[in-house]
């Protein structure tokens, strides 16, 4: 056993240490409490047997301090104060100064090995409980894992409800108001030209002044000449935010319809790069894209939604772009998966938006130019694979989007 003496007087401590040396244990000595904390930092020893009176600092400062120590890595040593007397009073201070119990400085070896056997007892049962609390901890944080999915999952299944039901349920009107809106505006074009030929009429009616009175009294209440320009902004605005409540719906639709698809033995990489050219232009005007394919297997999944899943990856990574940047594309793989990667030199993601990009509706764009169903789309398609979606990044760092899919549909 490795044992700590500490003990000021140079004498009894080379007594001591003989002694101990002769039952056949390792000795460390030091003569006072500071230097006790630094040779038990240097060499863990396996029991302090510790002075109380000594210059510097004292018994009790100096087991504080190692009982600090080991705080931090929740370790304990047993620590024996040694004693003059064996007092009442003695005893009370050294357990409460943090020592584990004490000794008469001329004990006998019996005494100091029965008290050894009871410390390494203590600390063989401290140990089994530390692993217990170990385990525990590691169940408890397994059982918050899958509560998690539990939720993330349901969540992910009821906004797919929800959303198959809304974009049904708003696609009918939304089509019928757009029809409407178009056939309405051809109708005040011709209204308004009809108004016009009318005005060239005025000449004519000034012949008759209360006819005359009439019609202006009609145009000021009306505000004819504001309403004349209003109106075609009007019936354009209607118009585009209509079109932006057709885009959310056919994101939804996107988004339910998630499961229904084909499975086939397709080429990512050649997927990559169409979806490419189908997002290019957004891409082209933020960023250069640099390819680096190590050449996939073909991977049996549903195309048109993963190539789906590289589009809003693409986009976003554009979008997290200020200026110009890089966008860098590549591939991997291993026995069981293959991997694409997606890597901007964007604005990166705050830690505190990361825990929330995968939500639905959760977006950080301006208002009216995301719907913020990008990336849980992709993250219900990925599920949908059996497959998921790693997200790396860091603020002013970029973030890098990573879509891991399984070589083979698993079977279920
Ligand atoms: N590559 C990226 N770099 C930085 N932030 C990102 C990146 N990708 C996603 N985000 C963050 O995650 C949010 C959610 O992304 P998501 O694609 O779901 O919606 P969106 O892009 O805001 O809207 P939509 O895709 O519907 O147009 C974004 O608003 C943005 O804050
Ligand atoms: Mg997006």
């Amino acid at each position: 056993m490795k044992i700590l003496l500490v003990e000021d007087s140079r004498a009894v401590a080379v007594v001591m240490a003989a002694r101990l040396a002769s039952f056949g244990h390792d000795v460390v000595l030091a003569e006072n409490g500071q230097i006790a904390v630094e040779k038990f930092r240097e060499s863990a020893p396996d029991l302090v047997l510790m002075d109380i009176e000594m210059p510097v600092m004292d018994g009790f400062a100096a087991t504080n301090q190692i009982r600090r120590i080991e705080e931090a890595t929740s370790a304990w040593t047993p620590i024996i104060f040694l004693t003059a007397s064996n007092t009442h009073d003695n005893l009370i201070t050294a357990i409460e100064a943090g020592g584990d119990d004490f000794l008469a400085k001329n004990w006998p070896e019996s005494i100091l090995q029965a008290k050894m056997k009871a410390m390494t007892r203590i600390n063989t049962l401290r140990q089994r409980l530390a692993k217990n609390l170990e385990q525990l901890t590691e169940t408890n944080r397994n059982l918050a894992d899958t509560q998690n999915q539990l939720l993330q999952s349901q969540t992910m299944a009821s906004v797919g409800q929800l959303a198959a039901g809304v974009a049904h349920e708003i696609n009918n009107p939304v089509g019928f108001v757009n029809s409407n809106l178009g056939s309405l505006q051809g109708q005040i074009e011709g209204l308004l030209k009809v108004i016009a030929a009318y005005e060239a009429a005025d000449p004519a009616i000034a012949a008759h002044p209360a006819l005359q009175a009439a019609i202006t009294a009609a145009r000021k209440s009306a505000d004819l000449d504001f309403l004349r320009e209003d109106i075609i902004t009007l019936m354009s605005e209607s118009r585009e935010g209509l079109a932006r409540v057709a885009k959310i719906v056919s994101n939804l639709k996107d988004f339910s319809h998630v499961d229904n698809a084909d499975w086939q033995f397709v080429k990512l990489e050649a997927g990559l790069d169409s979806t490419l050219e189908v997002v290019g232009n957004e891409i082209k005007a933020k960023a250069e894209v640099k390819k680096e394919y190590a050449g996939l297997p073909d991977v049996e999944c549903m195309a048109a939604q993963i190539n789906q899943v590289f589009a809003k990856l693409l986009v976003n990574a554009a979008q997290s772009i200020e200026g110009r940047g890089t966008i860098t594309l590549r591939t991997g793989r291993d026995e069981k998966e293959a991997w694409v990667e997606i890597e901007d030199t964007g604005k990166g993601i705050p830690p505190e938006n990361m825990k929330r990009i995968f939500d639905p509706f959760f977006s950080t764009l301006p208002i009216g130019q995301g719907t913020g169903m990008g990336l849980s789309l992709a993250y219900s398609i990925a599920r949908g694979h059996h497959g998921r979606i790693d997200v790396k990044s860091g603020v002013g760092q970029g973030s890098t989007f990573r879509l891991t899919l399984p070589l083979r549909r698993p079977a279920v």
